[in-house]
């Protein structure tokens, strides 16, 4: 094999984006898949690609050094793609702790990890995750460019902008080649339906309440998930050493707005009469410390490396609502509990 890679919550949203993407598309690298399965991991998303000749799971918690370490050897592994994370910004609020563990602790770990399996490391790449929420909260104005200062105001930022600073403190201080990228809000399929397109899908179809933040006011940069898996690719192959790049759609949206348009294309799709599932919006308290506003500035990649998303939203967010609508059996598993017997029942 070419490669041996070790990606690192793939049995998550994106991560199962990704590794689908490195599976079908890179029959001569050997693709690991490490994801301890917290309730964010659902293997059934790698369904179609489980049987492949060039993927293999391995279920591990990144706290866990002794079993990474062996991860490595048995798998002789060459590069990593870390995403694995606690991911989801209300959650950080009620256990900040969780987040510190995973994402700091949990990021240095496989680092020291990396550091040691590794010997010539010019020939090797670890290759960071992470968000644009690391930059702080926007006022109506400008953008995050790859130089904004970060300035985390959650504790799920706060953690993810304290892992990007390890990975850059070792490709400083111990030469490792690193890369890292900062990408706006995604949407698509397999995204666990807390995140707020997911759960307004669910809900409307369920005729739930739509809770809204606030006023619904806040503003984020939305990018079809697999756009992001492209990036990634494209980041993976030919980022630079020790430079970030950030992953955006410039595509701007208030709250509200988003779930107004889901609340648009659910009727029509649902046959329900126009107007029906608006009924179900729900002004409710505000997250506490909400940011106002994210915007990625994505030139750099798009002039250095060629990448731009392929998607438009409206396009993006019609597939993404056919994709719940036609996949019931995955969302009724996740809202169920059911999915996470999934490991039990194919891989034990
Ligand atoms: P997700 O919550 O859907 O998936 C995270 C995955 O990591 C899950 O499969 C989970 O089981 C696994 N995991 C969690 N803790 C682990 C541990 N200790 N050991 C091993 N595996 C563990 O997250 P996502 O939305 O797919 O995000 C993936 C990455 O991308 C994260 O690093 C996140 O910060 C980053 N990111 C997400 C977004 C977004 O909009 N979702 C945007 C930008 C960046
Ligand atoms: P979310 O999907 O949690 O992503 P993030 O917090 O990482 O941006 O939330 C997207 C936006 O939607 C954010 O401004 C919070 C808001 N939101 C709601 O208004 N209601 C909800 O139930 C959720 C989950 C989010």
């Amino acid at each position: 094999m070419e490669k041996s890679i070790l990606i690192t919550g793939g049995a998550g949203f994106i991560g199962s984006h990704v590794v689908s993407l490195f599976v079908n598309k890179y029959p001569d690298y050997k693709i690991v898949n490490l994801d301890c399965l917290t309730y964010a991991g659902n293997l059934e998303n790698l369904k179609e690609i489980e049987g492949a000749e060039n993927y293999t799971f391995e279920k591990v918690d990144i706290m866990d050094e002794v079993s990474l370490k062996k991860v490595f050897e048995d798998h002789n592994i060459t590069d990593v793609i870390h995403l694995a994370a606690e991911s989801h910004v209300d959650r950080s609020i009620s256990d900040p702790l969780a987040f510190v563990k995973t994402n700091v602790i949990g990021t240095v770990n496989l680092l020291n990890v990396a550091k040691s399996y590794w010997k010539d490391y010019s020939k090797h790449l670890f290759y960071h995750i992470s968000t644009d929420e690391v930059y702080g909260s926007l006022d109506d104005g400008g953008f995050f460019l790859e130089t904004t200062p970060y300035d985390p105001q959650s504790p799920y930022s706060a953690s993810k902008a304290s892992s990007d600073h390890f990975v850059r403190a070792y490709s400083n201080t111990y030469k490792l080649r690193t890369v890292i990228s900062n990408c706006s809000n995604n949407y698509g399929p397999n995204q666990f339906p807390e995140k707020l397109i997911p759960l307004c899908i669910n809900n409307i179809k369920n005729n739930k309440p739509l809770p809204v933040y606030g006023k619904g006011e806040n503003i984020r940069d939305w990018l079809y998930v697999v756009d992001h898996a492209r990036a990634i690719d494209v980041v993976f192959h030919s980022g630079k050493n020790g430079e970030t790049y950030n992953i955006g759609g410039f595509n701007e949206w208030k709250n509200i707005d988003i779930v107004k348009v889901l609340c648009k294309i659910m009727d029509k799709k649902l046959e329900r009469e126009s107007g029906t599932s608006e009924k179900l919006i729900t002004f409710v308290k505000d997250r506490a410390g909400h940011d106002h506003r994210y915007a990625i500035d994505a030139s750099k990649i798009q002039q250095e490396l060629g990448w731009e998303p392929s998607l438009q939203f409206e396009e993006g967010i019609e597939k993404t609502v056919d994709w719940y609508l036609q996949n019931q059996e995955w969302l009724e598993n996740v809202t169920s509990g059911n999915y996470q017997k999934y490991y039990e029942a194919h891989y034990e």
